[in-house]
């Protein structure tokens, strides 16, 4: 069975990352994927220590909400993650988050190998501004790691012109591509 693990890095939970997130995992459900999600707004999430443990083992010696996250990668085939932007960058969550994803390359002075190469991977940004411009350095690094992590981009969706309550015609047009992003990550 497909595993897909989806990481959401909104504290909105009626917003539009989270209800396009939701529509992805419906996707990936309708093809038999198991989904295993992570709500990066946990407040049980600490920022990484700096304690290098693991350079020489596999996953993170913090004991915390995402400790599960490095074996669900292990055994994921796709990674979902989802941010909106905030002053130009993905969110706070997020950046703890992708630090705390460091057990997942080996590096040996400049050259870096992926330790989990080959996931699927659809990301979804969400703004409220309507230049894609503004989000665009966010995205790009974001995008930058995970190829770094050997993780091909099957679908990333950029919302822009969010508005606060979620404008139901939009977001059903959006909701269509994030369900089939969602199918295409199984099999
Ligand atoms: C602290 C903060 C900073 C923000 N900065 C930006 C920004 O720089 N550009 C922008 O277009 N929207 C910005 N926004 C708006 C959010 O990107 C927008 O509300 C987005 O839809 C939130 O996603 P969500 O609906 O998934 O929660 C900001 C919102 C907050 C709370």
């Amino acid at each position: 069975m497909s595993k897909v693990v989806i990481f959401n890095a909104s504290p909105r939970k009626n917003g539009y990352n989270s209800k396009l997130l939701e529509q992805v995992a419906k996707g990936a459900e309708s093809k038999g994927a198991e989904i295993i999600e992570f709500n990066l707004n946990d407040a049980g999430i600490r920022g990484c220590q700096s304690c290098f443990y693991c350079r020489t083992h596999d996953g993170c010696a913090i004991n915390d909400y995402l400790k599960p996250m490095y074996e669900a990668i292990n055994e994921a085939d796709a990674i979902v993650f989802g941010s909106p932007i905030y002053y130009y960058q993905i969110t706070g969550q997020a950046k703890v988050w992708l630090d705390r994803t460091f057990p997942l390359i080996d590096h040996d002075g400049n050259t870096i190998t992926p330790r989990q190469p080959g996931k699927k991977v659809v990301t979804i940004f969400t703004q409220a501004n309507s230049n894609p411009e503004v989000g665009a350095e966010g995205i790009k690094y974001v995008t930058n790691i995970f190829n770094t992590y050997g993780w091909k981009s099957e679908d990333n969706i950029h919302v822009c012109g969010a508005e606060l309550v979620p404008d139901l015609t939009a977001l059903e047009e959006l909701s269509l591509r994030a369900f089939k992003a969602g199918e295409n990550l199984v099999g």
